[in-house]
Protein backbone atom coordinates (compact mmCIF):
# COMPACT_ATOMS: atom_id res chain seq x y z
CA UNK A 1 0.00 0.00 0.00
CA UNK A 2 1.01 3.01 -1.00
CA UNK A 3 0.49 6.03 1.66
CA UNK A 4 1.35 9.92 1.61
CA UNK A 5 1.20 11.45 4.95
CA UNK A 6 0.52 15.56 4.74
CA UNK A 7 1.53 17.14 7.92
CA UNK A 8 0.30 20.58 8.43
CA UNK A 9 2.95 21.12 10.53
CA UNK A 10 7.18 20.67 10.55
CA UNK A 11 7.43 19.37 13.55
CA UNK A 12 6.69 15.84 15.22
CA UNK A 13 3.76 16.54 18.04
CA UNK A 14 0.90 14.99 18.88
CA UNK A 15 -0.77 15.41 15.36
CA UNK A 16 1.86 13.91 13.72
CA UNK A 17 2.10 10.95 16.48
CA UNK A 18 -1.60 10.11 16.28
CA UNK A 19 -1.28 10.49 12.63
CA UNK A 20 1.97 7.43 12.64
CA UNK A 21 -0.41 5.27 15.24
CA UNK A 22 -2.65 5.01 12.31
CA UNK A 23 0.28 4.18 9.50
CA UNK A 24 2.22 1.84 12.12
CA UNK A 25 -1.10 -0.06 12.61
CA UNK A 26 -1.54 -0.49 8.88
CA UNK A 27 -0.53 -4.42 8.28
CA UNK A 28 0.10 -4.41 5.19
CA UNK A 29 3.08 -3.74 3.24
CA UNK A 30 3.71 0.00 2.69
CA UNK A 31 5.63 2.76 1.37
CA UNK A 32 5.12 6.13 2.96
CA UNK A 33 6.63 9.28 1.54
CA UNK A 34 5.94 12.14 4.30
CA UNK A 35 5.78 16.10 3.60
CA UNK A 36 6.01 18.88 6.29
CA UNK A 37 4.58 22.03 6.03
CA UNK A 38 5.37 25.06 5.44
CA UNK A 39 9.54 22.78 5.21
CA UNK A 40 7.89 21.46 1.74
CA UNK A 41 6.07 24.13 0.78
CA UNK A 42 6.44 27.82 2.15
CA UNK A 43 4.26 29.79 0.30
CA UNK A 44 0.70 31.71 0.08
CA UNK A 45 -1.31 31.57 -2.48
CA UNK A 46 -1.02 35.31 -4.48
CA UNK A 47 -4.60 35.17 -5.96
CA UNK A 48 -2.73 35.98 -9.73
CA UNK A 49 -5.03 32.99 -11.54
CA UNK A 50 -1.90 31.88 -13.30
CA UNK A 51 -3.26 28.46 -12.41
CA UNK A 52 -6.78 28.44 -13.72
CA UNK A 53 -5.03 28.67 -17.35
CA UNK A 54 -2.20 26.16 -16.98
CA UNK A 55 -1.14 25.45 -13.35
CA UNK A 56 2.43 24.93 -14.46
CA UNK A 57 2.38 28.64 -14.63
CA UNK A 58 1.76 28.62 -10.92
CA UNK A 59 4.82 30.35 -9.02
CA UNK A 60 5.32 27.58 -6.96
CA UNK A 61 4.23 24.73 -8.85
CA UNK A 62 7.88 22.91 -8.77
CA UNK A 63 7.15 22.48 -4.69
CA UNK A 64 3.50 21.98 -5.15
CA UNK A 65 3.98 19.00 -7.98
CA UNK A 66 6.48 17.23 -5.53
CA UNK A 67 3.65 16.89 -3.37
CA UNK A 68 0.82 16.23 -5.91
CA UNK A 69 2.84 13.95 -7.92
CA UNK A 70 3.02 11.53 -4.92
CA UNK A 71 -0.37 12.08 -3.76
CA UNK A 72 -1.23 10.54 -7.52
CA UNK A 73 0.82 7.50 -6.64
CA UNK A 74 -0.95 6.88 -3.35
CA UNK A 75 -3.52 4.60 -1.74
CA UNK A 76 -4.31 6.38 1.11
CA UNK A 77 -3.43 10.38 2.32
CA UNK A 78 -3.29 10.94 5.55
CA UNK A 79 -3.18 14.36 6.44
CA UNK A 80 -2.68 16.16 9.85
CA UNK A 81 -2.90 19.16 11.28
CA UNK A 82 -3.13 20.55 15.06
CA UNK A 83 -6.11 22.90 15.67
CA UNK A 84 -4.66 26.57 15.49
CA UNK A 85 -7.22 29.19 16.60
CA UNK A 86 -10.33 27.04 15.44
CA UNK A 87 -9.06 26.67 12.39
CA UNK A 88 -5.99 24.70 10.38
CA UNK A 89 -2.83 25.44 10.53
CA UNK A 90 -1.19 28.58 7.97
CA UNK A 91 0.59 26.52 6.07
CA UNK A 92 -2.06 23.56 5.69
CA UNK A 93 -4.57 26.02 4.70
CA UNK A 94 -1.82 27.73 2.35
CA UNK A 95 -1.88 24.27 0.87
CA UNK A 96 -5.12 24.10 0.13
CA UNK A 97 -5.04 27.29 -1.41
CA UNK A 98 -2.15 26.35 -3.75
CA UNK A 99 -4.67 23.69 -4.91
CA UNK A 100 -8.01 25.12 -5.31
CA UNK A 101 -7.83 24.58 -9.42
CA UNK A 102 -8.20 20.65 -8.02
CA UNK A 103 -11.83 21.37 -7.65
CA UNK A 104 -14.69 19.59 -9.20
CA UNK A 105 -15.72 23.51 -10.05
CA UNK A 106 -12.59 23.83 -11.91
CA UNK A 107 -9.90 21.12 -12.99
CA UNK A 108 -10.66 17.99 -11.10
CA UNK A 109 -8.14 15.48 -11.33
CA UNK A 110 -8.95 11.85 -12.40
CA UNK A 111 -6.22 10.49 -9.88
CA UNK A 112 -8.16 11.46 -6.65
CA UNK A 113 -11.34 9.78 -7.27
CA UNK A 114 -9.37 6.25 -6.28
CA UNK A 115 -8.16 7.81 -3.26
CA UNK A 116 -8.68 7.05 0.51
CA UNK A 117 -7.91 9.88 2.93
CA UNK A 118 -7.90 10.47 7.12
CA UNK A 119 -7.69 13.72 8.27
CA UNK A 120 -6.53 14.12 11.76
CA UNK A 121 -6.33 16.92 14.03
CA UNK A 122 -5.18 17.57 17.90
CA UNK A 123 -5.97 20.16 20.14
CA UNK A 124 -5.54 21.04 23.33
CA UNK A 125 -9.16 21.57 24.28
CA UNK A 126 -11.57 21.88 21.87
CA UNK A 127 -11.90 22.41 18.07
CA UNK A 128 -10.04 19.80 16.91
CA UNK A 129 -13.25 19.22 14.33
CA UNK A 130 -12.99 22.67 12.95
CA UNK A 131 -9.40 22.24 12.19
CA UNK A 132 -10.59 19.26 10.27
CA UNK A 133 -13.70 20.92 8.27
CA UNK A 134 -12.01 23.03 5.12
CA UNK A 135 -9.31 20.23 4.44
CA UNK A 136 -12.02 17.39 4.47
CA UNK A 137 -14.23 19.68 2.41
CA UNK A 138 -11.29 20.37 0.12
CA UNK A 139 -10.99 16.70 -0.31
CA UNK A 140 -14.29 16.05 -0.99
CA UNK A 141 -14.52 18.88 -3.92
CA UNK A 142 -11.25 17.44 -5.48
CA UNK A 143 -13.54 14.20 -5.66
CA UNK A 144 -12.35 11.87 -2.91
CA UNK A 145 -15.14 10.14 -1.64
CA UNK A 146 -13.61 8.21 1.24
CA UNK A 147 -12.55 10.74 4.00
CA UNK A 148 -12.01 9.47 7.22
CA UNK A 149 -11.66 12.09 10.13
CA UNK A 150 -10.12 11.94 13.99
CA UNK A 151 -9.90 14.96 15.73
CA UNK A 152 -8.92 14.56 19.51
CA UNK A 153 -8.44 17.11 22.47
CA UNK A 154 -4.99 15.76 24.14
CA UNK A 155 -4.70 18.91 26.95
CA UNK A 156 -0.69 19.00 25.91
CA UNK A 157 1.49 21.33 24.17
CA UNK A 158 3.52 18.23 22.87
CA UNK A 159 3.30 14.63 22.35
CA UNK A 160 5.34 13.79 25.80
CA UNK A 161 2.71 15.96 28.21
CA UNK A 162 0.19 13.52 26.85
CA UNK A 163 -1.62 11.21 29.51
CA UNK A 164 -0.79 7.25 29.18
CA UNK A 165 -4.67 7.28 29.39
CA UNK A 166 -5.61 9.64 26.85
CA UNK A 167 -2.60 7.89 24.68
CA UNK A 168 -4.36 4.38 25.66
CA UNK A 169 -7.97 5.77 24.17
CA UNK A 170 -5.93 7.12 20.87
CA UNK A 171 -4.66 3.61 20.74
CA UNK A 172 -8.35 2.52 20.73
CA UNK A 173 -9.65 4.82 18.57
CA UNK A 174 -6.86 4.18 15.36
CA UNK A 175 -8.18 0.53 15.83
CA UNK A 176 -11.30 1.43 14.87
CA UNK A 177 -10.29 3.53 12.27
CA UNK A 178 -8.12 1.12 11.02
CA UNK A 179 -10.97 -1.85 10.78
CA UNK A 180 -12.64 0.46 8.66
CA UNK A 181 -10.00 1.42 6.50
CA UNK A 182 -9.19 -2.20 6.30
CA UNK A 183 -13.05 -2.99 4.91
CA UNK A 184 -13.53 -1.98 1.21
CA UNK A 185 -10.60 -2.34 -0.85
CA UNK A 186 -11.22 -0.07 -3.33
CA UNK A 187 -13.27 2.87 -2.36
CA UNK A 188 -16.67 3.53 -3.60
CA UNK A 189 -17.47 6.69 -5.40
CA UNK A 190 -20.28 8.38 -3.81
CA UNK A 191 -23.65 9.29 -4.95
CA UNK A 192 -22.74 12.99 -3.32
CA UNK A 193 -19.57 13.03 -5.50
CA UNK A 194 -21.11 12.05 -8.39
CA UNK A 195 -24.12 14.72 -7.97
CA UNK A 196 -21.95 17.49 -7.86
CA UNK A 197 -19.45 16.11 -10.57
CA UNK A 198 -22.93 16.06 -12.85
CA UNK A 199 -23.63 19.52 -11.82
CA UNK A 200 -20.02 21.15 -12.35
CA UNK A 201 -20.15 19.13 -15.62
CA UNK A 202 -23.92 21.22 -16.03
CA UNK A 203 -22.14 24.59 -15.40
CA UNK A 204 -18.82 24.10 -17.64
CA UNK A 205 -21.05 22.50 -20.79
CA UNK A 206 -23.33 26.31 -19.76
CA UNK A 207 -20.15 28.28 -20.22
CA UNK A 208 -20.36 29.19 -16.38
CA UNK A 209 -16.85 27.48 -15.56
CA UNK A 210 -14.00 30.41 -14.63
CA UNK A 211 -11.91 29.99 -18.02
CA UNK A 212 -12.35 28.71 -21.67
CA UNK A 213 -9.52 26.43 -20.64
CA UNK A 214 -11.36 24.54 -18.30
CA UNK A 215 -13.80 23.82 -20.71
CA UNK A 216 -11.80 22.46 -23.08
CA UNK A 217 -10.08 20.33 -20.01
CA UNK A 218 -13.87 19.02 -19.05
CA UNK A 219 -14.34 18.62 -23.06
CA UNK A 220 -10.97 16.83 -23.85
CA UNK A 221 -11.66 13.82 -20.96
CA UNK A 222 -15.55 13.82 -22.36
CA UNK A 223 -16.90 14.75 -19.13
CA UNK A 224 -19.47 16.91 -20.83
CA UNK A 225 -20.09 14.00 -22.13
CA UNK A 226 -21.23 10.23 -20.58
CA UNK A 227 -17.18 9.85 -19.54
CA UNK A 228 -17.13 9.87 -15.81
CA UNK A 229 -13.59 9.77 -14.43
CA UNK A 230 -14.16 7.10 -11.87
CA UNK A 231 -14.92 4.46 -14.59
CA UNK A 232 -12.15 4.69 -16.37
CA UNK A 233 -9.65 2.28 -14.70
CA UNK A 234 -7.03 4.26 -13.89
CA UNK A 235 -3.03 3.83 -13.81
CA UNK A 236 -0.60 5.55 -12.18
CA UNK A 237 2.69 6.76 -14.45
CA UNK A 238 5.47 6.09 -11.92
CA UNK A 239 6.17 2.87 -9.97
CA UNK A 240 7.68 4.93 -7.04
CA UNK A 241 7.16 8.10 -5.00
CA UNK A 242 9.13 10.97 -6.63
CA UNK A 243 10.31 12.28 -3.57
CA UNK A 244 11.72 8.94 -1.68
C1 LIG B 1 -0.98 28.95 17.34
C2 LIG B 1 -1.71 27.98 18.22
C3 LIG B 1 -3.09 28.08 18.31
C4 LIG B 1 -3.80 27.16 19.10
N1 LIG B 1 -5.17 27.26 19.17
C5 LIG B 1 -5.85 26.42 19.97
C6 LIG B 1 -7.27 26.55 20.13
O1 LIG B 1 -7.92 27.40 19.51
N2 LIG B 1 -7.90 25.70 20.96
C7 LIG B 1 -7.22 24.73 21.65
O2 LIG B 1 -7.85 23.99 22.40
N3 LIG B 1 -5.89 24.55 21.49
C8 LIG B 1 -5.19 25.37 20.68
N4 LIG B 1 -3.83 25.22 20.54
C9 LIG B 1 -3.17 24.03 21.12
C10 LIG B 1 -2.89 22.94 20.08
O3 LIG B 1 -4.00 22.74 19.23
C11 LIG B 1 -2.56 21.60 20.74
O4 LIG B 1 -1.56 21.74 21.68
C12 LIG B 1 -2.21 20.55 19.69
O5 LIG B 1 -2.28 19.28 20.27
C13 LIG B 1 -0.79 20.80 19.16
O6 LIG B 1 -0.44 19.78 18.26
P1 LIG B 1 1.10 19.43 17.97
O7 LIG B 1 1.66 18.80 19.24
O8 LIG B 1 1.06 18.49 16.85
O9 LIG B 1 1.76 20.72 17.67
C14 LIG B 1 -3.10 26.13 19.78
C15 LIG B 1 -1.71 26.06 19.67
C16 LIG B 1 -1.02 26.97 18.91
C17 LIG B 1 0.49 26.87 18.81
Amino acid sequence: MKIVMLNGQNHKGSTYHVGKLLIDGIAAEKQVAEFFLPRDLNHFCLGCYSCIEDETKCPYYTEKNAIMADFEQADLLVITTPNYCMAPSAPMKAFLDLNFTNWLSHKPKEFMFSKKAVVISTTSGMGANKAIKPVAISLSYWGISSIKKYGVAVQAMNWESVSQDKKAKIQKDIQKILKSLSGDAKPKVTLKTKFLFSIFSGMQKANMGSSKTEKKYWEAKGWLGKERPWKKKWQPKKKSYSSL
